[in-house]
């Protein structure tokens, strides 16, 4: 039923968070997002900040989906051209199927804001029964990205549970 919640984790990708060098404002952007969403609920059981290293991303997308069983995974950073962002590459890694309309829907509601939009390599896919989905670092990006898909994503989670 509509009411029953997704269970959702959130993990932030950066360096300079995870050093403490950086306040994250993406995380928290997501969750925000997330508790105001009226078309599913969404119950927030782990958030994370971990360094731009694909092997601890891949351990902990894997812990997501096998251990935990979260219906769905939200990253945010390391999805542009700096050679320490994998975030991508962690995701593929682990992935059993790709949900390649997710990203391509990201991208195309963002270039109509900002054409760097295209600098974005974000991914989503399927592990198990979890989706994971990359959003780009900036707290602007992670609400124009996120609210476009909100309302679709539903549907697909229903899906997979
Ligand atoms: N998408 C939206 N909707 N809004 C934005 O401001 N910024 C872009 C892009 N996607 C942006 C966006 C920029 S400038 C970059 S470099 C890439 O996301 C990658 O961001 P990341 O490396 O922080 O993940």
């Amino acid at each position: 039923p509509k009411d029953r919640p997704f269970t959702a984790a959130i993990v932030t990708l950066s360096d300079k968070g995870y050093a403490g060098e950086r306040e994250d404002k993406s995380g928290p952007m997501i969750q925000q997002i997330l508790e105001e969403c009226t078309d599913s609920k969404y119950q927030i059981i782990e958030k994370m900040i971990l360094p731009d290293e694909k092997a601890k991303i891949e351990r902990q997308l894997c812990r997501l989906a096998d251990q935990r069983q979260i219906n769905v995974v939200f990253t945010t950073g390391g999805t542009g051209f700096a050679d320490r962002d994998v975030t991508p590459e962690a995701t593929i890694a682990v992935c059993d199927k790709m949900a390649p309309g997710i990203a391509e829907a990201m991208r195309n509601y963002s270039l109509s804001i900002t054409n760097r939009a295209m600098l974005s390599r974000a991914v989503a896919g399927i592990r198990k029964k979890t989706l994971i989905i990359n959003l780009p670092g900036s707290p602007k990006a992670v609400k124009e990205s996120l609210e476009y898909i909100l309302p679709a994503l539903g549907h697909g989670l229903g899906i997979l549970r």
